[in-house]
């Protein structure tokens, strides 16, 4: 386990004599809480960018408000999504790291493209929304850039990963493109993969735009507006979650065996709490009556971050699935260095409070400036 076995043909190179800093339970909980974070984040900046570019192809002014404050939170977002990518990627790294770094390798010239395509995503947000009222004519170009350099980098990580899961594509992969020009484009399990992974984008930002409208109704003269906000979250979250559930049946649908199996013991709970936590998110915005508090657009949001918690937990569970001829969590070496993970887990909570106070405080401030 764990390490190169020559009789199964697969060149796993041996898990880091380092070993882990703390037992593999405490990173792994640790690496499910950041890369919630991670696609909370990914979520509302993708959906932010798609109904920014929907809104904004609209002349009304209740529209174009929903464009402009769109355009104005998504490189917050992008910043967010980032910096809370990288502890996930330092976990898979110790936990994977075996299967993950073979396969970036094996898909290096795109797997280092995500850098300059991260660069240009973020800096055409930062772009549109510096220019947006000088060049208005720019600004179709500026956020396609932005929505098809976020989705690019998408589709390079579920190539990457799945790779990761499957060793023994790895030498015909090798073989066919030493020079790493090459995805995972093989597997069956990609498009459905990116959807389940990126699928509840809308309803993300449609949370954010719902809890937005409702504010809006307390100003004098912007119930229009704010109604047609309201009208677009609610939408939105209705959209991503049915993409979502749809993208979850078509992705188990493609799960090889031994996978999917997960799914006929412990991993159906956590499956089914997903479609019913994506259903309960959905409920508030389908029938909640307009212009009440923020309680329900809050409601909301509450049960897609749970959901998509649950998302990843399943998303485990298969991996292991997938590794379970070549890895075993019992066999990693642990060396605990306890001192270590208590400035982890002090910096992580000290950054996690700081960056909602921030967040609590721009929105505030973004709504009292609006009235
Ligand atoms: C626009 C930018 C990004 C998008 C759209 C995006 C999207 C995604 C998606 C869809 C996955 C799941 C892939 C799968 O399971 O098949 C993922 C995984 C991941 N992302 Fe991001 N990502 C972005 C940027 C980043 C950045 C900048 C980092 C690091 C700094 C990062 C770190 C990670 C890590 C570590 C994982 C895998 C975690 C694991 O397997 O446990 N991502 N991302």
């Amino acid at each position: 386990m764990n390490q190169w076995t020559p009789n199964a043909g697969i060149p796993l190179p041996p898990f880091d004599p380092v070993g882990l800093p703390a037992p593999a339970v405490v990173i792994l909980a640790l690496a499910y809480l950041t890369f919630t974070l991670h696609l909370l984040a990914v979520h509302f900046t993708l959906g932010s960018v798609l109904l920014m570019a929907l809104a904004r192809r609209q002349p009304d002014p209740a529209r174009q408000e929903i464009a402009r404050f769109l355009g104005t939170v998504a490189p917050l977002g992008f910043s967010y999504l980032v910096t809370f990518g990288i502890p996930p990627l330092l976990f898979v790294q110790l936990l994977y790291g075996q299967f993950f770094y073979a396969s970036s390798v094996l898909v290096g010239v795109f797997w280092i493209s995500v850098i300059p395509l991260l660069i240009l995503a973020y800096g055409a947000l930062y772009a549109h929304r510096l220019t947006r009222d000088r060049r208005p004519g720019a600004q179709g170009l500026i956020v396609t850039v932005a929505l098809l350099g976020m989705l690019t980098i998408g589709f390079i990580y579920v190539n990457n990963l799945t790779l990761a899961m499957t060793p023994g594509r790895w030498l015909e992969i090798y073989a066919a493109h030493p020079g790493g020009a090459t995805l995972n484009l093989g597997e069956p399990t990609l498009l459905p993969r990116l959807l389940t992974f990126l699928g509840l984008s809308p309803a993300m930002a449609g949370v954010v735009v719902w809890w937005r409208g409702r504010r809006l109704h307390r100003t004098p003269g912007q119930e229009a507006s704010a109604t047609v906000m309201e009208s677009w979250g609610r939408k939105g979250i209705g959209v991503g979650v049915l993409t979502w559930i749809v993208g979850l049946a078509s992705w188990v649908a493609t799960l090889p065996e031994a996978p999917r199996s997960v799914l006929s013991g412990s991993g159906i709970v956590l499956a089914g709490a997903v479609v019913v936590l994506g259903i309960a998110a959905a409920l508030p915005a389908l029938l909640a009556s307009r212009g009440g508090g923020v309680a329900a657009p809050v409601l909301s949001g509450t049960f897609l971050a749970l959901g998509l918690a649950c998302l990843i937990l399943v998303r485990d569970q298969i991996r292991m699935a997938y590794l379970q001829d070549h890895f075993s969590l019992q066999a990693i070496p642990v060396f605990p260095q306890w001192g270590m993970l208590a400035i982890f887990a002090a910096t992580l909570v000290a950054g996690v409070a700081f960056t909602l106070f921030w967040t609590v405080r721009v929105a505030r401030r973004a709504a009292a400036a609006s009235g």
